[in-house]
């Protein structure tokens, strides 16, 4: 699906928000749970640490609190809220939806509320969709959440694949504004790959395999990631009437440093342009554009007028694109 967002009502992100787990796990700790080592990590990935949430510790504990910071950034409450998309492939539990527990807590009375499974490019599905409602006049005011707790589906003795994941969540407040923020979309889908990056176990289909943690054919994955990165943005680019050369700011989802410097080198973003966070919180799933989105906004990069392209991929095999021009001051 690819087009531009010329027709309907204008809209932007508002207000954003995150949420990492407190406690930081080392590439030296995981070293002592399976045969790895910090220089493997370290030269392969690009992650020198993760955050892993608390037993007691739940996707809409880390969510609630992005939630209210992306609230109160955008100067409105919980019940002005119409539409609450959580995307996420480990929710609080299969229902009720994550959405549903966040808009209740939030006071969101008002509000349609529900999760969206597209794995790592989940947040990328649910921008879109809600982009769609508020165009269309449906939604007034949406809140998007992307996160997701992979700890907590991890085989913990599985070095291929522990090593590469950690935990967080982000939100962002969308709006109806009166100048243009997002610019266009391109999302896709190759079920084709999906066994590629899959939880077999997890849902209706019964598998002899009793146990229940993310397999992954990691070469596969990182062919498929660097190839729809690259794609996925020129094909956007191309169809908004830009190039690359425009793109101020380049948020990628933060799977591997690897497969972000080979999309960049590939697209010919410079790398001043491109927000890298992997190093400290691994792959985050559908919180790694929120949370990078949110690390550009500290940093003092992601400011109004900037044309900001964001691609995620994941599991599925899935991805998604999303060009915007940045609209809102973003408070220190
Ligand atoms: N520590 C030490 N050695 C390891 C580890 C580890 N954690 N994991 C694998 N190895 C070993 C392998 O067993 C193999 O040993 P062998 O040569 O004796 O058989 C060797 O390291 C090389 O393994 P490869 O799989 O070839 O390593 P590669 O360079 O491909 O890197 C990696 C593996 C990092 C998983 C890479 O393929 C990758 O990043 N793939 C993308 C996966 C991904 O990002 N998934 C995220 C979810 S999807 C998404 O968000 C897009």
């Amino acid at each position: 699906m690819i087009g531009t967002a010329h027709e309907g009502l204008r809209v932007s992100i508002t207000g954003l928000g995150c949420r990492v787990p407190d406690r930081v796990v080392s590439n030296d700790e995981l070293s002592q749970y399976v045969d790895t080592s910090d220089e493997w990590i370290v030269a392969r990935t690009g992650i020198r640490e993760r955050r892993i949430a608390a037993r007691e510790e739940a996707l809409s504990d880390l969510a609630l609190p992005a939630c209210h910071a992306a609230l109160a950034q955008a100067g409105i409450d919980g019940k002005d809220i119409d539409l609450l998309i959580v995307a996420t492939v480990t929710p609080d539990m299969a229902f009720p939806s994550t959405g549903a527990i966040l808009a209740d807590i939030l006071g969101a009375a008002d509000a349609a509320a529900y999760d969206l499974s597209a794995g790592c490019t989940g947040f990328m599905y649910a921008l879109a969709q809600a982009y769609g409602m508020l165009a269309g006049g449906l939604s007034k005011r949406a809140l998007v959440v992307g996160g997701d707790i992979l700890s907590r589906i991890l085989d913990w003795t599985d070095r291929s694949t522990l090593v590469l994941f950690g935990d967080g969540a982000g939100a962002v407040v969308l709006e109806v504004v009166p100048e243009q923020g997002f610019l266009g979309f391109e999302l896709g889908a190759d079920g084709g790959g999906g066994q590629n990056l899959w939880l077999p176990g997890s849902g209706s289909r019964v598998f002899d395999d009793p146990e229940r943690y993310v397999k992954m054919n990691g070469r596969e994955v990182f062919k498929f990631a660097t190839r729809v990165l690259v794609q996925s943005a020129e094909q956007l680019l191309a169809v908004c009437n830009h190039s690359v050369a425009d793109v101020d700011l380049y948020i990628p989802h933060q799977a591997n440093v690897r497969i972000i410097d080979h999309a960049t080198r590939k697209l010919g973003i410079p790398s001043e342009r491109v927000v890298v966070n992997v190093d400290r919180y691994g792959n985050t799933s559908s919180g790694s554009i929120p949370l990078a989105l949110a690390d550009a906004a500290a940093d003092g990069r992601l400011r109004p007028g900037q044309l900001v392209l964001m691609t995620g991929m994941g599991a599925g095999l899935t991805w998604g694109s999303a060009l915007m021009r940045w609209t809102k001051e973003m408070a220190a």
